[in-house]
């Protein structure tokens, strides 16, 4: 049966140049900053975001925690979004491990949080009060549907930050997504924060890991903290080799999947039973809800599986699907298809 994969941007495959590049991948021991292919990702990275130095880490998660636990003290508070990635699916790491507490603020459905609300969140110097110790951006917003925080709004939040001599961490679990959609280069959106985490593993293809960047002195001190959180790997230029490819080869391409999201948008606008404003789609999420007279999202999700279109819920009436580099325009038109189908029978059924 053909299946179109829309569950996520982390389920592609390593390409053959992946596999090949990572079969002859030049390997060390990288706990000792022995091994030449991680560090030669590593300097490709902190070029790319125009910042002194980077790490290689295992998962996003572990970066943003890195991230955190670096820039924070325990009785610290963080101010990000309720829907950041680091606050409703991270394990609430910083808490369990860090003795650091979440200062959640009100998302936009663009992705961004009031700057009136974070100034009013960040907390005066009063004996009672937690420190407020970071802020946390996400770009492109992955629960808002892949929404782009806009430069102006990145550096507002970067002109808030400084005038309290408070840091900015931006999860780029995205942020090439970002990059392609603003059209400027990854380091422009980057240079807003002080500490950046990227996914080579989502849109970019890498079947493993990704990266943290910041000053020289930030990076060392984080690599202190991934090796107390178990992520000091050895050999790991077998997996840093497909991230090097992922960086050289995949950015430019991601804008196909933006336009394969907006094609399966601009679909399913027409069809009945589904409610999207193919306009709101930025980039490559496809977040789409169910009209009143339509199908559970949960009844959409199942009855699509079967016909070979995979996606998940986010919610009893919205259901999210990510276009990504192992899904083609001819997947979509053909997901497309099974959606007017389905739905066709369900109304020939009422
Ligand atoms: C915005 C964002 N940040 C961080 C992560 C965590 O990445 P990982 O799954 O590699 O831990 C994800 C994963 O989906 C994400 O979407």
């Amino acid at each position: 049966m053909r299946i179109v994969e829309l569950r996520s941007d982390t389920k592609t495959k390593p390409t053959l140049a992946m596999r090949e590049a990572m079969f002859a991948a030049e390997v060390g021991d990288d706990v000792s900053g022995e091994d030449p292919t991680v560090n030669r990702l590593e300097e490709l990275a902190a070029e790319m975001l125009g910042k002194e130095a980077a790490l290689f880490v295992v998962s996003g998660t572990m970066g943003n925690l890195s991230c955190v636990l670096t820039h924070c003290r325990r009785g610290h508070e963080v101010i990000l979004g309720e829907w950041a990635h680091i606050y409703w699916a991270e394990v609430a790491g910083a808490a369990a491990l860090g003795g650091i507490s979440y200062r959640p603020l009100p998302n936009q459905p663009d992705g961004t949080i009031e700057i009136a609300g974070i100034a009013e969140g960040i907390r005066p110097p009063d004996l009672h009060y937690a420190q407020t110790g970071l802020i946390c951006l996400e770009n492109s917003h992955n629960r808002m549907g892949g929404t782009v925080l806009s430069l102006d709004y990145m550096a507002e939040v970067r002109e808030l930050a400084d005038r309290h001599g408070i840091p900015v961490h931006l999860d780029g679990a995205r942020l090439f997504n970002a990059a392609v959609y603003l059209d400027v280069a990854v380091a422009e959106v980057a240079a807003y924060a002080d500490s950046v985490q990227i996914c080579l593993s989502k849109g970019l293809g890498a079947p493993v890991g990704s990266v943290v960047a910041g000053t020289a002195e930030f990076v060392a001190r984080a690599r202190k903290v991934r090796k107390m959180l178990g992520g000091g790997m050895r050999q790991a230029g077998i997996i840093a080799a497909a991230g090097i490819v992922a960086l050289e080869q995949h950015v430019d391409r991601l804008r196909v999947d933006h336009a394969n999201a907006r094609l399966l948008a601009e679909g399913m606008a027409t069809i009945s039973g589904l409610d999207i404003d193919p306009d709101a789609v930025q980039t490559n999420i496809v977040n789409v809800r169910m009209t009143h007279d339509g199908p559970t999202a949960v009844q959409f999700e199942t009855e699509m599986a079967e016909r070979g279109v995979l996606f998940n819920t986010i919610s009893d009436t919205e259901v999210r699907m990510v276009t990504h580099l192992d899904v083609t325009r001819s997947d979509i038109l053909w997901a497309l298809e099974q959606m007017t189908g389905l739905q066709t029978g369900r109304k020939m059924q009422v």
